[in-house]
């Protein structure tokens, strides 16, 4: 069942430099229990996409295309309609949890309200399900912490409120931004577990923002490659992990993934993004691209398919037949 569709989607920011075009012409589409990848370096255009979508764009910030949930558009919903789908059919969850977590309000409080909002359950009921959520994002002794305020849990612990929370009206989709990237190691690979599970048991659609795609190797059905807020490559995720076809996905893949570095994709290429207040003409990657010519640095290449039936895309000039690297081995399983 098609939960969402998001068809050309922009956003624009008005700015004393004039408009910055930080989102262009992203589309793409989730079933029920599937998962998107968005990956790109910082500053790509991932989080704006997604705020974007949850109609949460900074003030100076406009979106344009559409949006469908359910075949409704988002964009433009009075939000009084839209308040109905947010953080009730549609949660959102963060790299900070206290993005989303009130420092002044117990767990429980925090919890509670969002049930009696949506679902109009009464306060016991609500605490009830709330504690069963906490266990089932493995929050020891559930039923007595859900007493305590947002600073007493540690980080990992308060990332899992946080997701406890988001989940707790069993979202149809959950869109995470970079929702493990504070923390160490081993609760990343535990919050990613967590997340495949409560997939698998309430068939949410996933949108999972990161610039890491060791973190989205063993969770994504499909991946698409930002870059200077325009899609360079997208399709199955595995098609895109063991035959990338973009050079800047490729650079991507060759980075050796850490997930104890906030920036090691960085490493693999040289160079720097584009400033999007000025970005460069024709390929937003050409001034980092080994393989650039006088056409990249004119003309802005066209998302394409390419590869024979794999229903991937690719915005690259680049014959897709010039030699093909190998997989990354740590990819190469997917
Ligand atoms: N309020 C704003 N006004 C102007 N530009 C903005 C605003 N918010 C974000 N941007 C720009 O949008 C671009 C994309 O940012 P973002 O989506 O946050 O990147 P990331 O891929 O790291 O999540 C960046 O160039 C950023 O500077
Ligand atoms: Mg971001």
């Amino acid at each position: 069942m098609r939960v969402l569709e998001v068809k050309q989607l922009g956003v624009q920011f008005s700015t004393q430099d004039g408009t910055v075009y930080a989102v262009n012409g992203l589309s793409f589409a989730l079933d029920r229990g599937q998962t998107l990848g968005i990956v790109g370096e910082s500053g790509s255009g991932k989080s704006q996409s997604v705020l974007a979508m949850m109609g949460l764009l900074a003030r100076n910030g406009r979106a344009s295309g559409e949006v469908l949930f359910h075949g409704d558009n988002l964009l433009g919903m009075p939000p009084a309609q839209l308040n109905q789908i947010r953080g009730n059919r549609m949660a959102m969850i963060f790299q900070d949890p206290m993005t989303s977590l009130n420092p002044y309000l117990t767990v429980e409080r925090q919890m509670t309200e969002v049930l009696q909002f949506h679902k109009g359950q009464d306060r016991a009921t609500a605490r009830l399900r709330s504690v069963q959520m906490l266990d089932a994002v493995k929050i020891p002794e559930a039923a007595r912490r859900i007493g305590m305020y947002p600073h007493e849990f540690s980080g990992g612990m308060r990332q899992r409120v946080m997701i406890a929370m988001a989940l707790l009206c069993e979202p149809e989709v959950l869109v995470a931004d970079e929702p493990t990237t504070a923390l160490d190691v081993t609760v990343q690979a535990q919050i990613l577990t967590l997340l495949r599970e409560l997939q698998r048991d309430f068939g949410t659609a996933i949108v999972m923002i990161t610039h890491d795609l060791g973190v989205v190797a063993g969770l994504c059905d499909q991946v698409m490659v930002l870059y200077g807020g325009r899609v360079m490559e997208q399709g199955p995720a595995r098609h895109i992990f063991h035959t990338p076809s973009h050079p800047y996905t490729q650079g991507l893949l060759r980075a050796v993934p850490r997930m104890d570095r906030d920036d090691a994709c960085l490493l693999a290429i040289p160079g720097t993004p584009p400033n999007m207040a000025r970005p460069p003409q024709g390929c937003p990657f050409h001034e980092r691209c080994a393989h650039a010519s006088a056409r990249c640095a004119s003309t802005l290449p066209a998302l394409l398919p390419v590869g024979g039936g794999a229903q991937a895309l690719r915005a690259c000039h680049r014959d897709p037949a010039a030699a093909p690297p190998a997989p990354h081995q740590e990819m190469a399983h997917v």
